[in-house]
């Protein structure tokens, strides 16, 4: 069996390397050269656990192809997967210039029957338009080629995506051709064996499950949240609240950790997609409104305690930051809350000295010589006035407290993610902050 995988960004590349682990000959294309030439080299552009290994085992195998010409690698190939971004416009709907761009590319190319299965996350109603735009270019080279169109939501998590696309909890495809299911069935086979289903239903369903599988994450995310500055207020403790509720198989324990707002590619841009969509139809999502509300919050609560506990002037002020990933095990920082948080503390006069185990180059690209950048968690806390916890990488569970309160001017420990014990952060002698907790005060100024 033969593919083409368009796109080859977190979910492209995992996409066509797993499909090529189980034996599929596939070509991911790109239309980033410098991108593609790397990869030929087996060098890949993410910090994706596993993945690059698996890249390099398949393309010595033969069975892994990475190329920048769409036209070329259509030839024979049964399915053309789009994985290209869907990035927010101004209005937050949902940019859908590269998913059309790359319909009408098949169109201008394409010489046999193929299935175009979109994988990015797309509006209800894009496959219509997806059909539409590659008809329209048949229709301009004047030939009559069958095709279909199909939707195959992505669910994998960055930072285990090649553990979540190789065992999936379930695989959803949109289609309402016989023909593209079995084609469909017969490539996931590897997949599915284990038991793991593949669930088929109308376009439109496939296309609404994607984006009401993130906002229920995302809901359950800012629900916790908003509990934990309630619980701040009201003198209980989240962690205890988090171990009562979530004991309950009806709510479960995933998903119900309160931070410092949800971030990355997906969440951020998907609530604020399918509020726009609801708009559009006349329903506005309420639920939806008030989630992205609670978040936009959340990814200042750190900075708002910060100013709490220096009344207000943080002018001059040191704050060690680890962790500037959206969340620990990838170099992603879109949406990140470290930016939003960076943007604040420099706005109102701060230095910020920042760490995280991977993605120090992103950051560099992102903020430049906005911040320094450490060379490990210690280094960034010399003299510091604060240490911001901002992502929850193992690298920062158990560092050495009594060297961090040594190095600091001020032992002020803002968690942004409760991974420290609060008694014990006491006895260290830290001012401690949680989130959802209430916090140490100084009975000093300091
Ligand atoms: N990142 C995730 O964890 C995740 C998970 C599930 C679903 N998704 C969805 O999958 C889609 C892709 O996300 P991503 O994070 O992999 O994006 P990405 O930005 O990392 O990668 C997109 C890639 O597409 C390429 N591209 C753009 N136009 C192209 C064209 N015409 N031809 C060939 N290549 C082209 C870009 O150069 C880029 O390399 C999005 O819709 C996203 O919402 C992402």
């Amino acid at each position: 069996m033969k593919i083409t995988v368009v796109g080859t960004g977190y979910v492209g590349l995992v996409t066509g390397t797993c499909f090529a682990d189980v034996g599929i000959d596939v070509t991911c294309v790109d239309i980033d050269h410098e991108k593609i030439a790397n990869l030929k080299k087996g060098v890949i552009p993410i910090y994706e656990p596993g993945l690059e290994e698996m890249v390099q085992s398949n393309i010595e195998k033969g069975r892994l192809h990475f190329s920048t010409n769409l036209k070329d690698t259509l030839e024979g190939a049964e399915l053309v997967f789009s994985a290209v971004g869907t990035p927010p416009d101004e209005d937050g709907s949902a940019d859908l210039q590269y998913v059309l761009n790359v319909a009408r590319e098949v169109g201008k190319h394409m010489k046999d029957y193929l299935i175009l299965i979109t994988k990015s996350t797309v509006p209800v109603g894009t496959a219509k338009r997806v059909k539409a735009a590659l008809q329209e270019e048949l229709d301009k080279r004047g030939v009559s080629i069958p095709f279909d169109v199909a939707s195959n939501p992505e669910f994998l998590k960055e930072g285990s995506a090649v553990q979540d696309f190789l065992k999936p909890d379930r695989i959803v495809v949109g289609t309402e051709s016989k023909k593209a299911r079995e084609t469909v069935s017969r490539l996931y086979k590897p997949f599915t064996l284990n038991g793991h289903p593949v669930i088929f239903m109308d376009i439109a369903s496939a296309e609404v499950t994607k984006y009401a599988a993130n906002a229920m994450l995302a809901t359950k995310i800012s629900f916790m949240n908003d509990i934990a500055n309630f619980c701040e207020r009201v003198g209980a403790d989240v962690n205890m609240v988090r171990n009562g509720i979530g004991s309950d198989s009806r709510i479960g324990n995933k998903f119900i950790y309160p931070g410092t707002g949800y971030g990355g590619s997906c969440f951020p841009k998907d609530v604020k997609a399918i509020i726009r969509t609801s708009r559009q139809h006349d329903y506005p999502l309420r639920v939806l409104q008030a989630v992205e509300d609670v978040n936009e919050d959340q990814k200042s609560i750190l900075f708002h305690k910060l100013m709490d506990f220096y009344k207000g002037d943080i002018r001059g002020k040191k704050i060690g930051m680890w962790g500037l990933s959206f969340k620990p095990k990838t170099d992603d920082m879109r949406e990140a809350p470290s930016l939003n948080l960076i943007e604040h503390l420099t706005k109102a006069g701060a230095k910020v000295i920042a760490f995280d185990p991977v993605a120090m180059d992103e950051a560099k690209r992102r903020v430049g010589n906005k911040i320094s950048y450490a060379k490990d968690p210690y280094d960034a806390l010399v003299d510091a006035d604060a240490l911001m916890l901002v992502t929850e990488w193992m690298d920062f569970r158990y560092p050495n407290f009594k060297v961090v309160k040594k190095l600091m001017k001020s032992p002020l420990l803002l968690d942004g993610r409760n991974i420290y014990d609060p008694e014990e952060m006491k006895k260290y002698g830290f001012y401690y902050h949680g989130i959802g907790i209430k916090g140490e005060s100084p009975s000093q100024n300091i």
